[in-house]
């Protein structure tokens, strides 16, 4: 064992290609003493408080950290599996809590700063009073020019802005269950989920900066609505927060009698107080949709006692958030790490939330580091696909900074060991103890990860099961795969938690299907014990109980951090009218992780001249941007099974240079050996050189899309 934590450097002596050859076994590193001395939870103790004879009681502890109008009378009601209901009986409102009881204790603490995207613009300051009078305004226009009430949902589709904060929290003061896409959605997208969600109202902003550039978003509120009304779901009105008042940042026009702007009709509203609606502590708070193996999108529906408890715990304990601390999430708000670790967590601890609108490496890669060091943070969280980029685009830029990070977080991917030192020592500057958080929209809070200041850090591992929750992996039978056997399986969470979703909406038997089907031990039982949580990822447990995530197991490909399902991405190819058949796999990237290949077989006669061009816009309309394929191959035939199924794994490995395996079954057999010279050669062309794969990465390209 070479690998220390003294032994790194920057760790750019080692190439991008070495970087995820080969995982083995790393050593612990200890978190700073001056991190501990000032730590949450700094006493071993709390581990006996969250033992498995402990459960579900120990839970208490969370939901004693918000204010409750009732409390509840039952910790975990499990009368109806596995749909699960938390502190049943409490009423509570999130917004009062994430909003109230800070504005009364302390209102002119800083509840949020927002960094405009532009450097030459200041920063701005949301004390919690302020936040408190913007959330009552909007509420009081949601009620009553809206006319939402409890229990309605609706669609927001808005950047990083602190409006879609005020937005989120002025629907939970109603009890209205907000619906945020994340804005880099595309309008079809949006329009999918507004029609899944049956909302009649749709927020959003007429533009916002990204990357230098004002881009036009209202755009995609028309397309938006277009598309639900497609779907059958009619939209009333759209409300459109400006980004700089008294201007429009969008070329279409506003819609009279269905487009209003926010601010004009605010005016109506000034110093308007909507008291908090108490809401049973299972009433739902928010949808946030994510992708699975079939094209429909699942909308997460998650409760608001439980949820909101759940995240204040882990932001207390597991990002170690004190009132007096600065804290900065670089994700976005549009994803559920955003929902649970920007908003919701942080601002019910009362602790100042940064907000950040822009791309981090925007205008250079200094920029993190210089809002960190200008804004004083000292809890700093992100993706490895972020760490990555910043180390290779400005490796020695830290350094340059004077902030200084207490803690910090990765999460949304596996981290290279390699890329986790670079992090650990250049951007921690070795003063911070690191979480690698593993967990899903559908769990609401962390699932893996080390308790900073009691458990060590060990680069590429999330850690043990978070407390209070029991993970187990099993094999396809169902047997379980023992901590230190070397062996991977899929990775369950024995019982339930606060922060689990409620149901899929709209879809409950999907939810029972997709996350507790595999290994329900009996459909009949009300024991929780026989209900574990299927999360869908293949992972590797240590002999020391640290979890390796080996990454999805279902038909999801994980684009920097973000969940694209294939089946969304075929179906997108297929809108282009002269596209047969499509396929979607996914390649290993040194930056983002894993990126997508598109297949196409065109219908006959079809010249295929500018087709791939085609295929790629038909996806950045039916997904967004971020959905792009790094490449589109056009050929004449899909490897297939006798019975006519595509064989994914085949074209994942030739995407990725590995070996295709025996293709000696196909139908076809004879088509693997032309798209394998046909796309290895273009790819070799364009520079598109692969690096040797991992075990884990071999292993997951030789079986892709064999879940089906
Ligand atoms: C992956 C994001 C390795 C995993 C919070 C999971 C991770 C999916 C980690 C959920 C991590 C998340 N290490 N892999 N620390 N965190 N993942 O729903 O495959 O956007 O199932 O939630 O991301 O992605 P989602």
């Amino acid at each position: 064992m070479t690998n220390g934590p003294e032994s790194s450097n920057a760790g750019n002596e080692v190439s991008e290609a070495q970087i995820a050859v080969h995982w083995r076994e790393e050593e612990y590193i200890q978190p700073p003493a001056s991190f501990v001395a000032q730590a949450n939870a700094s006493d071993p103790a709390i581990f006996e408080r969250f033992s498995e004879d402990k459960f579900p009681e120990c839970f208490t502890e969370y939901a004693d950290l918000l204010t409750w109008d009732e409390r509840w009378h039952t910790t975990l009601d499990t009368s109806n599996p596995p749909f699960w209901n938390w502190f049943v009986g409490g009423r509570l409102n999130a917004s009062y809590n994430c909003v109230d009881r800070h504005a009364e204790a302390n209102p002119d603490k800083t509840a949020v700063i927002w960094v405009p995207e532009l450097e030459t613009d200041e920063h701005v300051h949301i004390s919690y009073g302020e936040l408190y009078r913007k959330v009552n305004e909007f509420a009081a226009l949601l009620r009553d020019f809206a006319g939402l009430k409890a229990g309605d949902r609706v669609t927001l589709h808005m950047p990083m802005v602190p409006e879609l904060p005020v937005t989120m929290l002025a629907c939970a003061r109603l009890g209205v269950v907000h619906s945020q896409v994340f804005g880099g959605f595309s309008g079809n997208a949006c329009g999918t989920r507004i029609a899944d969600s049956g909302s009649r109202i749709l927020i959003t902003m007429d533009g916002y900066y990204r990357a230098g550039d004002l881009i036009d978003h209202k755009v995609k509120a028309d397309e938006a609505l277009e598309e639900a009304a497609r779907q059958g779901q009619e939209v009333d009105k759209v409300l459109v927060w400006r980004r700089h008042a008294g201007q429009y940042a969008s070329e279409t026009p506003m819609r009279d009698g269905r487009d209003y702007f926010v601010d004009e009709v605010l005016t109506q509203y000034a110093g308007a107080t909507v008291a908090p609606v108490s809401m049973a502590s299972e009433d739902p708070l928010f949808l946030m949709y994510t992708s699975g193996t079939t094209g429909r999108p699942k909308g997460a529906q998650h409760s608001t006692g439980g949820y909101l408890s759940y995240v204040a715990g882990t932001s207390k304990y597991y990002q170690d958030i004190h009132p007096d601390d600065v804290y900065w999430c670089m994700a976005d708000i549009g994803w559920i790490t955003g929902h649970s670790y920007i908003v919701y967590g942080p601002l019910a601890l009362g602790t100042t939330t940064v907000i950040y609108e822009g791309t981090p490496n925007y205008p250079d890669a200094g920029r993190p580091w210089r809002i960190a060091e200008k804004l004083g943070v000292n809890i700093f969280h992100t993706s490895p696909t972020s760490i990555r980029m910043l180390r290779k685009v400005g490796p020695e830029e830290p350094k340059k900074y004077n902030y200084h990070f207490k803690h910090m977080t990765t999460v949304g991917e596996p981290i290279e060991p390699e890329v986790w030192r670079w992090y650990h020592s250049e951007v921690g500057k070795g003063e911070a103890a690191i979480v690698d958080t593993w967990w899903q929209t559908e769990t609401g809070g962390f699932l893996g990860s080390t308790l900073p200041a009691l458990q060590p850090m060990k680069a590429g591992s999330c850690g043990p099961g978070v407390l209070g929750i029991y993970p187990a992996i099993y094999d396809e039978d169902g047997n379980d795969v023992p901590a230190g056997s070397g062996r991977a399986g899929n990775i369950c969470i024995r019982n339930p938690w606060p922060g689990v979703m409620q149901t899929i909406w709209g879809q409950p038997d999907r939810f029972i299907d997709v996350y507790y089907r595999k290994y329900n031990r009996d459909p009949e039982s009300k024991d929780w014990r026989d209900w574990p949580y299927f999360a869908g990822d293949g992972a590797l447990q240590a002999a020391d109980g640290y979890i390796r995530i080996l990454g999805r197991v279902d038909d999801v490909i994980n684009v920097a951090g973000h969940r694209l399902g294939t089946k969304e991405l075929e179906s997108a190819a297929l809108t282009v009218p002269e596209v047969a058949e499509a396929a979607a796999v996914p390649v290993i990237d040194d930056i983002r992780g894993r990126i997508v290949e598109m297949y196409v077989s065109l219908k006959p006669g079809i010249d295929p001249a500018g087709m791939d061009a085609k295929v790629s816009h038909a996806i950045e309309v039916e997904i967004g941007k971020i959905a792009r394929p790094k490449n589109v191959w056009i050929v004449a035939d899909m490897p297939k099974t006798r019975s006519g199924k595509i064989m994914r794994r085949v074209i994942a490995s030739v995407s990725n240079f590995a070996d295709v395996g025996d293709v000696t079954t196909l139908a076809n057999p004879e088509v693997v050996e032309t798209i394998r010279h046909h796309v290895q050669s273009a790819k070799v062309a364009r520079g598109e050189l692969p690096r040797e794969l991992s075990e884990a990465e071999y292993e997951e390209i030789a079986k892709y899309g064999s879940a089906e």
